[in-house]
Protein backbone atom coordinates (compact mmCIF):
# COMPACT_ATOMS: atom_id res chain seq x y z
CA UNK A 1 0.00 0.00 0.00
CA UNK A 2 1.28 3.95 -0.61
CA UNK A 3 2.45 5.44 2.45
CA UNK A 4 2.48 8.39 4.52
CA UNK A 5 1.68 11.27 2.53
CA UNK A 6 -1.28 10.21 -0.41
CA UNK A 7 -0.14 10.95 -3.75
CA UNK A 8 -2.44 13.76 -4.67
CA UNK A 9 -1.17 15.83 -2.15
CA UNK A 10 2.40 15.40 -3.26
CA UNK A 11 1.56 16.35 -6.48
CA UNK A 12 0.41 19.55 -5.58
CA UNK A 13 3.48 20.13 -3.41
CA UNK A 14 5.17 19.37 -6.72
CA UNK A 15 3.80 21.41 -8.81
CA UNK A 16 3.12 24.40 -6.73
CA UNK A 17 6.76 25.87 -8.31
CA UNK A 18 5.19 25.62 -11.60
CA UNK A 19 2.03 27.02 -11.14
CA UNK A 20 3.49 29.93 -9.32
CA UNK A 21 5.34 30.77 -12.24
CA UNK A 22 2.83 30.50 -14.34
CA UNK A 23 0.99 32.55 -12.36
CA UNK A 24 2.95 35.18 -11.39
CA UNK A 25 3.74 36.09 -15.49
CA UNK A 26 0.28 35.43 -16.38
CA UNK A 27 0.32 32.51 -18.55
CA UNK A 28 -2.48 29.71 -18.86
CA UNK A 29 -2.06 26.20 -17.36
CA UNK A 30 -1.15 23.15 -19.75
CA UNK A 31 -3.41 21.82 -21.88
CA UNK A 32 -1.21 19.27 -23.80
CA UNK A 33 1.14 16.89 -21.63
CA UNK A 34 3.80 15.25 -24.04
CA UNK A 35 6.64 12.69 -22.34
CA UNK A 36 9.33 11.97 -24.55
CA UNK A 37 10.90 8.72 -23.84
CA UNK A 38 14.41 7.35 -24.21
CA UNK A 39 16.43 9.32 -26.91
CA UNK A 40 13.15 10.81 -28.18
CA UNK A 41 14.39 14.35 -27.99
CA UNK A 42 12.50 16.53 -30.56
CA UNK A 43 13.65 20.06 -30.78
CA UNK A 44 9.55 21.15 -30.21
CA UNK A 45 10.42 24.87 -30.09
CA UNK A 46 8.21 26.82 -28.84
CA UNK A 47 6.26 29.61 -31.23
CA UNK A 48 8.11 32.82 -32.49
CA UNK A 49 7.88 35.13 -29.40
CA UNK A 50 6.01 32.99 -27.40
CA UNK A 51 7.27 32.25 -23.29
CA UNK A 52 9.23 29.14 -22.63
CA UNK A 53 9.88 28.17 -19.08
CA UNK A 54 11.90 24.91 -17.94
CA UNK A 55 12.56 23.00 -14.28
CA UNK A 56 14.62 20.40 -13.76
CA UNK A 57 13.24 17.31 -12.03
CA UNK A 58 14.89 18.05 -8.88
CA UNK A 59 14.10 21.83 -8.84
CA UNK A 60 10.51 20.16 -7.50
CA UNK A 61 9.36 19.00 -4.23
CA UNK A 62 9.11 15.49 -4.11
CA UNK A 63 10.63 14.73 -7.55
CA UNK A 64 13.80 13.01 -8.02
CA UNK A 65 16.56 13.63 -10.64
CA UNK A 66 16.80 11.03 -13.38
CA UNK A 67 19.67 8.43 -13.85
CA UNK A 68 19.52 6.98 -17.08
CA UNK A 69 21.33 8.38 -20.14
CA UNK A 70 19.08 9.67 -23.00
CA UNK A 71 16.37 11.25 -20.16
CA UNK A 72 17.39 14.74 -18.91
CA UNK A 73 14.59 14.85 -16.48
CA UNK A 74 12.77 18.28 -17.35
CA UNK A 75 9.60 20.19 -17.83
CA UNK A 76 9.33 22.70 -20.40
CA UNK A 77 6.49 24.99 -20.57
CA UNK A 78 5.73 26.50 -24.17
CA UNK A 79 3.51 27.26 -26.94
CA UNK A 80 3.19 24.60 -29.72
CA UNK A 81 1.36 25.65 -32.92
CA UNK A 82 -0.35 28.37 -30.52
CA UNK A 83 -1.19 25.77 -27.80
CA UNK A 84 0.22 26.20 -24.41
CA UNK A 85 1.96 22.26 -23.74
CA UNK A 86 3.91 20.58 -20.92
CA UNK A 87 7.05 18.86 -21.93
CA UNK A 88 8.09 15.89 -20.03
CA UNK A 89 11.64 14.99 -21.20
CA UNK A 90 12.76 11.90 -19.66
CA UNK A 91 10.79 9.57 -17.15
CA UNK A 92 11.61 7.62 -14.09
CA UNK A 93 11.85 4.37 -14.42
CA UNK A 94 10.28 1.20 -12.38
CA UNK A 95 14.21 -0.13 -12.58
CA UNK A 96 15.92 2.78 -11.32
CA UNK A 97 13.70 3.32 -7.69
CA UNK A 98 11.06 0.02 -7.43
CA UNK A 99 8.87 2.37 -6.22
CA UNK A 100 6.05 3.33 -8.34
CA UNK A 101 4.91 6.24 -6.99
CA UNK A 102 8.06 8.09 -8.08
CA UNK A 103 7.54 6.84 -11.76
CA UNK A 104 3.97 8.19 -11.78
CA UNK A 105 4.08 11.34 -9.62
CA UNK A 106 5.10 13.58 -12.57
CA UNK A 107 1.97 12.56 -14.58
CA UNK A 108 0.03 13.35 -11.77
CA UNK A 109 1.81 16.52 -11.34
CA UNK A 110 0.71 17.61 -14.57
CA UNK A 111 -3.01 16.86 -14.16
CA UNK A 112 -2.45 19.19 -10.91
CA UNK A 113 -1.50 21.83 -13.34
CA UNK A 114 -4.34 21.35 -15.64
CA UNK A 115 -3.46 18.87 -18.20
CA UNK A 116 -6.35 17.10 -19.98
CA UNK A 117 -4.63 15.29 -22.94
CA UNK A 118 -1.59 13.40 -22.09
CA UNK A 119 0.53 12.00 -25.10
CA UNK A 120 3.29 9.76 -23.70
CA UNK A 121 6.13 8.32 -25.74
CA UNK A 122 8.97 5.44 -25.46
CA UNK A 123 11.45 3.28 -26.89
CA UNK A 124 10.24 -0.20 -27.63
CA UNK A 125 11.52 -3.81 -29.02
CA UNK A 126 9.54 -4.79 -31.50
CA UNK A 127 7.65 -8.57 -31.33
CA UNK A 128 5.47 -8.42 -33.87
CA UNK A 129 7.59 -10.06 -36.71
CA UNK A 130 5.92 -7.21 -39.74
CA UNK A 131 7.27 -4.10 -37.20
CA UNK A 132 10.69 -2.39 -38.33
CA UNK A 133 12.77 -0.30 -36.13
CA UNK A 134 12.00 3.38 -36.61
CA UNK A 135 8.50 3.05 -36.93
CA UNK A 136 5.65 3.68 -34.30
CA UNK A 137 3.58 1.99 -32.76
CA UNK A 138 0.19 3.66 -31.75
CA UNK A 139 -0.14 1.58 -28.26
CA UNK A 140 -4.42 0.02 -28.07
CA UNK A 141 -3.96 -1.60 -25.12
CA UNK A 142 -1.15 -3.04 -22.88
CA UNK A 143 -0.39 -6.24 -20.53
CA UNK A 144 1.83 -5.52 -17.31
CA UNK A 145 4.13 -7.55 -16.54
CA UNK A 146 6.02 -5.38 -13.89
CA UNK A 147 3.86 -6.56 -11.21
CA UNK A 148 4.71 -4.69 -8.42
CA UNK A 149 0.92 -3.73 -7.73
CA UNK A 150 0.55 -0.37 -9.12
CA UNK A 151 -2.59 0.38 -7.63
CA UNK A 152 -1.73 -0.62 -4.42
CA UNK A 153 1.33 1.81 -4.69
CA UNK A 154 -0.79 4.52 -5.04
CA UNK A 155 -3.86 4.48 -3.40
CA UNK A 156 -3.16 5.36 0.81
CA UNK A 157 -3.36 2.37 3.08
CA UNK A 158 -7.29 1.34 3.51
CA UNK A 159 -8.44 3.60 0.66
CA UNK A 160 -11.24 1.84 -1.36
CA UNK A 161 -9.64 0.78 -4.51
CA UNK A 162 -12.34 -0.99 -5.93
CA UNK A 163 -11.92 -2.92 -8.75
CA UNK A 164 -11.12 -0.49 -11.43
CA UNK A 165 -11.95 -1.05 -15.43
CA UNK A 166 -8.70 -0.74 -17.60
CA UNK A 167 -10.11 -1.61 -21.05
CA UNK A 168 -10.25 1.96 -21.71
CA UNK A 169 -6.89 3.05 -21.04
CA UNK A 170 -5.71 4.42 -24.40
CA UNK A 171 -8.71 6.50 -25.81
CA UNK A 172 -9.73 5.42 -28.85
CA UNK A 173 -10.96 8.98 -30.74
CA UNK A 174 -7.20 9.85 -29.76
CA UNK A 175 -5.42 7.28 -30.85
CA UNK A 176 -7.82 7.01 -34.31
CA UNK A 177 -6.50 10.70 -34.59
CA UNK A 178 -3.22 10.15 -34.90
CA UNK A 179 -3.32 7.56 -36.95
CA UNK A 180 -5.78 9.54 -39.19
CA UNK A 181 -2.72 12.24 -39.52
CA UNK A 182 0.61 10.08 -39.63
CA UNK A 183 0.55 9.31 -43.33
CA UNK A 184 0.92 12.97 -43.80
CA UNK A 185 3.42 13.66 -41.32
CA UNK A 186 5.75 10.51 -43.30
CA UNK A 187 5.05 8.37 -40.46
CA UNK A 188 4.39 4.92 -40.15
CA UNK A 189 2.16 4.03 -37.61
CA UNK A 190 1.37 0.48 -36.76
CA UNK A 191 -0.77 -0.11 -34.09
CA UNK A 192 -0.54 -2.90 -31.26
CA UNK A 193 -0.29 -4.09 -27.66
CA UNK A 194 2.71 -3.25 -25.18
CA UNK A 195 4.19 -5.34 -22.69
CA UNK A 196 5.80 -3.62 -19.51
CA UNK A 197 8.41 -5.43 -18.45
CA UNK A 198 10.44 -4.70 -15.11
CA UNK A 199 13.91 -4.46 -17.03
CA UNK A 200 16.28 -3.39 -16.48
CA UNK A 201 17.67 -6.70 -18.40
CA UNK A 202 16.70 -7.24 -22.22
CA UNK A 203 15.14 -10.11 -23.05
CA UNK A 204 16.15 -13.32 -23.72
CA UNK A 205 15.16 -14.84 -26.88
CA UNK A 206 12.54 -17.53 -25.22
CA UNK A 207 11.50 -14.50 -23.16
CA UNK A 208 10.84 -12.49 -26.49
CA UNK A 209 9.07 -15.69 -27.96
CA UNK A 210 6.75 -16.02 -24.98
CA UNK A 211 6.09 -12.33 -24.68
CA UNK A 212 4.52 -12.79 -28.55
CA UNK A 213 2.73 -15.89 -27.88
CA UNK A 214 0.74 -14.17 -25.00
CA UNK A 215 -0.27 -11.17 -27.37
CA UNK A 216 2.35 -8.59 -27.16
CA UNK A 217 3.05 -6.72 -30.43
CA UNK A 218 6.27 -4.42 -28.58
CA UNK A 219 8.16 -4.53 -25.41
CA UNK A 220 9.71 -2.01 -22.95
CA UNK A 221 10.21 -0.75 -19.52
CA UNK A 222 7.99 2.23 -19.19
CA UNK A 223 4.71 4.05 -19.96
CA UNK A 224 2.14 1.24 -18.71
CA UNK A 225 2.11 2.41 -15.17
CA UNK A 226 2.06 6.39 -16.33
CA UNK A 227 -0.88 5.53 -18.65
CA UNK A 228 -2.86 3.68 -15.98
CA UNK A 229 -2.72 6.14 -13.54
CA UNK A 230 -3.49 9.50 -16.31
CA UNK A 231 -6.49 7.44 -16.93
CA UNK A 232 -7.41 6.35 -13.38
CA UNK A 233 -7.06 10.03 -12.60
CA UNK A 234 -9.39 10.80 -15.56
CA UNK A 235 -6.84 12.28 -18.67
CA UNK A 236 -7.20 10.95 -22.21
CA UNK A 237 -4.47 9.07 -22.81
CA UNK A 238 -2.55 8.46 -26.26
CA UNK A 239 0.76 6.82 -26.45
CA UNK A 240 3.32 6.18 -29.42
CA UNK A 241 6.20 3.28 -29.14
CA UNK A 242 8.97 4.34 -31.16
CA UNK A 243 10.38 0.60 -32.35
CA UNK A 244 13.95 0.88 -31.83
CA UNK A 245 15.17 -2.73 -32.42
CA UNK A 246 13.58 -5.81 -32.66
CA UNK A 247 13.66 -9.39 -31.37
CA UNK A 248 15.38 -11.76 -32.26
CA UNK A 249 18.01 -9.02 -33.10
CA UNK A 250 19.45 -9.60 -36.55
CA UNK A 251 22.29 -12.06 -36.54
CA UNK A 252 22.09 -12.63 -33.04
CA UNK A 253 23.88 -9.15 -32.19
CA UNK A 254 23.11 -8.18 -28.40
CA UNK A 255 21.32 -5.06 -27.55
CA UNK A 256 22.46 -2.34 -26.05
CA UNK A 257 20.83 1.31 -24.47
CA UNK A 258 23.18 2.90 -26.74
CA UNK A 259 21.55 1.72 -29.93
CA UNK A 260 18.61 2.14 -28.77
CA UNK A 261 18.87 5.73 -27.62
CA UNK A 262 20.58 6.16 -31.69
CA UNK A 263 17.90 4.36 -33.30
CA UNK A 264 14.78 6.69 -31.45
CA UNK A 265 17.34 9.80 -32.06
CA UNK A 266 16.45 9.06 -35.93
CA UNK A 267 12.89 9.21 -35.20
CA UNK A 268 12.56 12.44 -33.28
CA UNK A 269 12.10 14.76 -36.43
CA UNK A 270 8.96 12.19 -37.49
CA UNK A 271 7.68 12.62 -33.99
CA UNK A 272 8.02 16.33 -33.89
CA UNK A 273 5.64 16.32 -37.48
CA UNK A 274 3.02 14.24 -35.77
CA UNK A 275 3.10 16.02 -32.81
CA UNK A 276 3.02 19.61 -34.46
CA UNK A 277 0.18 18.36 -36.69
CA UNK A 278 -1.90 16.90 -33.61
CA UNK A 279 -1.69 19.80 -31.40
CA UNK A 280 -2.35 22.07 -34.66
CA UNK A 281 -5.29 20.28 -35.95
CA UNK A 282 -6.71 19.94 -31.95
CA UNK A 283 -5.92 23.27 -30.60
CA UNK A 284 -6.13 23.33 -27.03
CA UNK A 285 -7.95 20.59 -26.42
N1 LIG B 1 12.97 -4.62 -24.43
C1 LIG B 1 12.59 -3.88 -23.35
N2 LIG B 1 12.64 -2.56 -23.35
C2 LIG B 1 13.07 -1.94 -24.45
C3 LIG B 1 13.48 -2.66 -25.59
C4 LIG B 1 13.43 -4.06 -25.58
O1 LIG B 1 13.77 -4.75 -26.55
N3 LIG B 1 13.88 -1.74 -26.54
C5 LIG B 1 13.69 -0.50 -25.97
N4 LIG B 1 13.20 -0.63 -24.71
Amino acid sequence: MGEGVPIEEKARRASAPVRDSLKEVGLPAPRWGLVLGSGLDPTLSGDPGSVSMRWRFEELPGLRPTTVPGHPGTFEYRFIEGAPVLLQRGRIHYYETRDLRSVCLPVLLMRDLGVGSLLLTNAAGGLNPSFHVGEFMLVRDHIDLIGAGLLWELMPAGADIGFPDLSGTYDRDFGDRLLSLAGGCGVRLREGVLVAVPGPAYETPAEARYLRIIGGDAVSMSLVPEAICAHLWGMRVAALSCITNVHPPPAGIPLTHDEVLKAAGRSAAALERLLRSLISTEGSA
